[in-house]
């Protein structure tokens, strides 16, 4: 038995070129780390492509296809048929990381909206939770996702929000996504929110490669280090590692209907 509490990471881009070299050893520290599985994150058709390969090779690794805002732009009717076969694939378990970034603005927004809007109509249409990408953008995410009620699942990733948005996410039933900010000692706010919402609505990730937390800020992220971010949300929370990671655990499997 591993000692360690196990975990799933929730958000993770396996499909970045930055593993292209060593994923094999960042899948087994991961494991070492009691990193069960991982689900890979799609940011435009190409990387959910991969995402759907990595699933499909490795048991441990189960894939969500969706265009980033950033990657608006390019969405071509050829690109719309793609992600549509994508997200019929085995083990896709969402549609993601799918939302609006005005923050950046990579992609002019109203192609962000278009965008957004179709893909979650998407995930309606085939009832696969959707895993959300907000930044700078909370009101018109919310306000866009109220259009669509009838989603089977909605985690707002790396949550970055307030406490009012964490509630009305909360009263609609959403998951937040809880990452490596949460052990910087700056995110004040951020650890607020994690220590006073219902831990069943809490889903950890580590939006690897990027996001690392304390003390690996600023280096290449991965799995392994999930378990900071969980020993961090214990802390706030005054509960063991292990309490925390069997309920994340479980919010995981019953979020994104997985096996571990
Ligand atoms: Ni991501």
């Amino acid at each position: 038995m591993n000692s360690q509490a196990v975990l799933v990471d929730t958000h993770v881009h396996y499909n970045d070129p930055g593993f292209a070299h060593d994923l094999e050893t960042v899948r087994e520290r991961a494991r070492q780390a009691g990193v069960a599985a991982a689900v890979c994150v799609g940011y435009d058709v190409p990387s959910s492509r991969r995402a759907v390969m990595l699933a499909g090779q490795y048991p441990d690794v189960y894939a969500a296809v969706g265009v980033h805002p950033h990657d608006a732009a390019g969405m071509t009717p050829r690109a719309w048929e793609g992600l549509r076969l994508l997200a019929g694939s085995d083990r896709v378990v969402a549609l993601g990381e799918i939302g609006l970034d005005f923050y950046r603005d990579l992609s002019p927004r109203d192609l962000q909206r278009q965008v957004f809007w179709q893909q979650l109509q998407m995930a309606h249409e085939l009832q696969i939770p959707v895993v959300i990408h907000d930044r700078d953008a909370h009101a018109e995410t919310m306000a866009t996702l109220k259009e669509f009620p009838g989603l089977s699942g909605v985690v707002v990733h790396c949550f970055s929000g307030d406490r009012r948005m964490a509630e009305e996410c909360l009263g609609r039933g959403y998951y937040l996504g809880i990452d490596g900010p949460l052990t910087y000692p700056k995110n004040r706010d951020l650890a607020e929110i994690a220590r006073a919402v219902p831990l069943d609505r809490l889903l950890l990730e580590t939006d690897c490669p990027y996001l690392s937390p304390q003390p690996w800020r600023g280096k290449r992220n991965e799995p392994a280090y999930l378990q900071a971010v969980a020993e961090r949300l214990a802390e706030l929370r005054g509960l063991t590692k292990a309490e925390v990671a069997s309920a994340t655990t479980a919010n995981a499997i019953r979020f994104f209907s997985i096996t571990l």
